[in-house]
């Protein structure tokens, strides 16, 4: 254990930083909605990470504090972490985390893990990454990483919300993407962005799994419907989600892989309950 100084909502504090866990400082905060958040922190110089694993975060609020598993929305060469997070009031994590200021101080353990990786894919034409709420964080890393453009030729990221105000964080990251000086070029006209929302009024409607049965997320996108010789998929959402996005990917004849076992596509479990 070392003594530090934290800081928790602009007050100084002593806190034993654990072993094990890196003391980081709130970079920037930005929220979308009444449930939505993404913040910065700054980054370690010895963390290393590849782009769509997750690490476990907390905040220095308690002796014991509780830690969570975020996924790391921020590409393994940005010079800081990025998080993308639902709000939940009684949450024992994200009721503290929502009120995080600039200059304040998140713990993050100093191990990074998780299988929505481009190494647990065998390479193929096409990835899907489907992605329900804030399962987009951790294609918001892959998809500003250039490895996966040497994989893959073509990269769609399916993004499904309740409400149109969800998606903002995604249009907002790929518009940003396609100006960007070190992947803007890898990514223009082979990364395609695919939202829909399922309750009120937008140009697509409709739950993914909906969409790939009726075969309309195929004929928006103008391409054949998934085969295991072209295309590969990576699902992050709600249980619920992962459970009936696997039935479908399993329908069109694609296999769950993992780390030690690329396969043709692979679930992120650590943060469904
Ligand atoms: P729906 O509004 O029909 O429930 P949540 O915020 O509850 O995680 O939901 C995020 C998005 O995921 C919503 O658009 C929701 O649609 C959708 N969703 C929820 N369950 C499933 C599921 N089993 N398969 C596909 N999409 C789902």
């Amino acid at each position: 254990m070392t003594d530090d100084v934290v800081i928790i909502q602009g007050e100084q504090t002593e806190f034993a930083v654990p072993t094990g866990v890196f003391a980081e400082t709130v970079t920037s905060v930005e929220h979308y909605t009444d449930r939505l958040f993404k913040f910065r922190i700054s980054r370690p110089a010895s963390f290393r990470f590849r782009s769509g694993e997750f690490v476990m975060i907390g905040l220095p609020n308690a002796d014991k504090p509780v830690y969570r598993a975020y996924s790391i929305a921020s590409p393994s060469w940005d010079e800081e972490i990025e998080f993308f997070s639902i709000k939940v009031d009684d949450g024992p994590l994200t009721e503290h985390l929502q009120k995080i200021q600039v200059g304040d101080t998140v713990l993050m353990r100093k191990k990074s893990t998780g299988t929505l990786v481009n190494d647990a894919l065998l390479p193929g034409k096409r990835v899907y990454m489907f992605s329900t709420g804030t399962g987009i964080a951790p294609f918001a890393s892959l998809i500003r990483d250039p490895d996966t453009y040497e994989k893959f030729d073509e990269v769609i990221l399916t993004h499904t919300c309740r409400e149109v105000s969800e998606l903002t964080y995604g249009k907002e990251l790929v518009a940003q993407i396609m100006d960007d000086p070190l992947v803007g070029e890898l990514a223009r006209g082979r990364l395609r962005h695919y939202c829909s929302i399922t309750r009120g009024d937008y140009e697509f409607k409709g739950r993914i799994t909906d969409l790939m049965r009726s075969g309309k997320l195929f004929s928006d996108l103008d391409v054949p419907p998934i085969n295991p010789d072209e295309d590969r998929g990576m699902i992050c959402g709600s249980m619920a989600m992962l459970n009936d996005t696997k039935a479908a990917l399993e329908g069109f004849g694609l296999v769950e892989g993992a780390n030690n076992k690329p396969a043709t596509f692979v679930v992120e479990r650590a943060f469904v309950d």
